[in-house]
Protein backbone atom coordinates (compact mmCIF):
# COMPACT_ATOMS: atom_id res chain seq x y z
CA UNK A 1 0.00 0.00 0.00
CA UNK A 2 2.53 2.24 1.08
CA UNK A 3 4.45 1.83 -2.98
CA UNK A 4 0.82 2.66 -4.54
CA UNK A 5 0.54 6.02 -2.11
CA UNK A 6 3.85 6.91 -2.74
CA UNK A 7 3.42 6.22 -6.94
CA UNK A 8 0.38 8.34 -6.48
CA UNK A 9 2.20 11.29 -5.23
CA UNK A 10 4.49 11.03 -7.78
CA UNK A 11 1.92 11.07 -10.47
CA UNK A 12 0.47 14.07 -9.04
CA UNK A 13 3.62 16.14 -8.58
CA UNK A 14 3.98 15.07 -12.51
CA UNK A 15 0.98 15.39 -13.29
CA UNK A 16 0.78 19.22 -11.74
CA UNK A 17 4.13 19.92 -13.28
CA UNK A 18 3.00 19.23 -16.87
CA UNK A 19 -0.44 21.18 -16.09
CA UNK A 20 1.65 24.20 -15.31
CA UNK A 21 4.34 23.84 -18.62
CA UNK A 22 1.52 23.07 -20.97
CA UNK A 23 -0.37 26.41 -19.77
CA UNK A 24 2.79 28.60 -19.67
CA UNK A 25 3.42 27.25 -23.31
CA UNK A 26 -0.13 28.63 -24.12
CA UNK A 27 0.31 31.55 -22.96
CA UNK A 28 4.31 32.04 -24.60
CA UNK A 29 4.18 29.90 -27.80
CA UNK A 30 4.42 32.09 -31.16
CA UNK A 31 4.86 31.50 -34.78
CA UNK A 32 2.73 31.16 -37.93
CA UNK A 33 0.83 28.08 -36.59
CA UNK A 34 0.02 30.02 -33.38
CA UNK A 35 -3.71 29.70 -33.67
CA UNK A 36 -3.64 25.76 -33.53
CA UNK A 37 -0.68 25.73 -31.49
CA UNK A 38 -2.58 28.01 -28.63
CA UNK A 39 -5.74 25.94 -29.25
CA UNK A 40 -4.38 22.68 -28.92
CA UNK A 41 -2.60 23.99 -25.77
CA UNK A 42 -5.64 25.33 -24.13
CA UNK A 43 -7.52 21.79 -24.60
CA UNK A 44 -4.35 19.70 -23.14
CA UNK A 45 -3.35 22.12 -20.08
CA UNK A 46 -7.70 22.36 -19.58
CA UNK A 47 -7.74 18.73 -19.42
CA UNK A 48 -4.46 18.03 -16.94
CA UNK A 49 -5.35 20.43 -14.50
CA UNK A 50 -9.03 18.70 -14.29
CA UNK A 51 -6.94 15.47 -13.18
CA UNK A 52 -5.25 17.33 -10.63
CA UNK A 53 -8.15 16.84 -7.85
CA UNK A 54 -9.08 13.31 -8.83
CA UNK A 55 -5.60 12.18 -8.26
CA UNK A 56 -4.97 13.88 -5.09
CA UNK A 57 -8.57 12.65 -3.86
CA UNK A 58 -7.57 9.54 -4.56
CA UNK A 59 -4.54 9.43 -2.03
CA UNK A 60 -7.02 10.72 0.83
CA UNK A 61 -9.26 7.98 0.04
CA UNK A 62 -5.98 5.23 1.14
CA UNK A 63 -5.75 7.50 4.09
CA UNK A 64 -2.96 9.70 3.04
CA UNK A 65 -2.38 13.87 2.77
CA UNK A 66 -1.77 15.49 -0.76
CA UNK A 67 0.89 18.02 -0.24
CA UNK A 68 0.65 21.30 0.72
CA UNK A 69 3.00 23.36 -0.89
CA UNK A 70 4.39 23.94 -4.96
CA UNK A 71 7.89 23.16 -3.42
CA UNK A 72 6.52 19.59 -2.42
CA UNK A 73 4.83 19.26 -5.81
CA UNK A 74 8.07 19.94 -7.99
CA UNK A 75 9.56 17.47 -5.37
CA UNK A 76 7.30 14.67 -5.93
CA UNK A 77 7.31 15.54 -10.19
CA UNK A 78 9.67 13.75 -12.15
CA UNK A 79 8.80 16.38 -15.17
CA UNK A 80 11.68 19.30 -14.97
CA UNK A 81 10.61 22.94 -15.10
CA UNK A 82 11.24 24.98 -17.82
CA UNK A 83 12.55 28.55 -16.94
CA UNK A 84 12.87 29.58 -21.07
CA UNK A 85 10.87 29.61 -23.75
CA UNK A 86 11.76 27.93 -26.66
CA UNK A 87 10.32 27.81 -30.30
CA UNK A 88 7.22 26.42 -30.60
CA UNK A 89 8.67 22.59 -32.08
CA UNK A 90 10.48 22.45 -29.38
CA UNK A 91 7.52 22.93 -27.14
CA UNK A 92 5.96 19.85 -28.44
CA UNK A 93 9.35 18.19 -28.34
CA UNK A 94 9.38 19.33 -24.80
CA UNK A 95 5.58 18.14 -24.13
CA UNK A 96 6.27 14.73 -25.81
CA UNK A 97 8.88 13.23 -23.85
CA UNK A 98 7.38 14.67 -20.67
CA UNK A 99 4.45 13.05 -21.44
CA UNK A 100 6.32 9.71 -22.26
CA UNK A 101 7.91 9.93 -18.32
CA UNK A 102 4.54 10.42 -17.16
CA UNK A 103 3.11 7.62 -18.72
CA UNK A 104 6.13 5.47 -16.96
CA UNK A 105 4.83 6.48 -14.12
CA UNK A 106 1.11 5.82 -14.58
CA UNK A 107 2.07 2.05 -15.71
CA UNK A 108 4.18 1.71 -12.46
CA UNK A 109 0.73 3.21 -10.70
CA UNK A 110 -1.47 0.90 -12.65
CA UNK A 111 1.15 -1.96 -11.24
CA UNK A 112 0.89 -0.71 -7.35
CA UNK A 113 -2.60 -0.75 -7.55
CA UNK A 114 -2.61 -4.50 -8.59
CA UNK A 115 -0.06 -5.21 -5.73
CA UNK A 116 -2.04 -3.21 -3.48
CA UNK A 117 -5.25 -5.47 -4.56
CA UNK A 118 -6.77 -1.86 -5.17
CA UNK A 119 -8.55 -2.47 -8.52
CA UNK A 120 -10.59 0.79 -8.80
CA UNK A 121 -7.66 2.84 -8.14
CA UNK A 122 -6.08 0.56 -11.04
CA UNK A 123 -9.22 1.46 -13.35
CA UNK A 124 -8.52 5.21 -12.54
CA UNK A 125 -4.81 5.06 -13.56
CA UNK A 126 -5.89 3.07 -16.71
CA UNK A 127 -8.33 5.69 -17.72
CA UNK A 128 -5.83 8.03 -16.68
CA UNK A 129 -3.04 6.00 -18.69
CA UNK A 130 -5.04 6.02 -22.07
CA UNK A 131 -6.06 9.52 -21.85
CA UNK A 132 -2.87 10.43 -22.31
CA UNK A 133 -1.36 7.59 -24.48
CA UNK A 134 -3.98 9.66 -26.48
CA UNK A 135 -1.67 12.87 -26.02
CA UNK A 136 1.37 10.97 -26.86
CA UNK A 137 0.04 10.06 -30.67
CA UNK A 138 -0.93 13.51 -30.96
CA UNK A 139 2.33 15.55 -29.96
CA UNK A 140 4.44 12.87 -31.78
CA UNK A 141 2.43 13.43 -35.07
CA UNK A 142 2.80 16.78 -34.61
CA UNK A 143 6.90 16.67 -33.95
CA UNK A 144 6.78 14.08 -36.62
FE1 LIG B 1 -5.98 31.15 -22.78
Amino acid sequence: MEQLIQQLKVILGTNFALYFKSHSYHWNIEGSNFPQYHGFLDGLYNEVFAQNDPIAEHIRQLNSYAPTSLARMLELSDITESDSIPDALSMMRNLYSDNERYIVHLRAGIAAADSANEPAVGNFLQDLLGAHQKKAWMLRSIIK
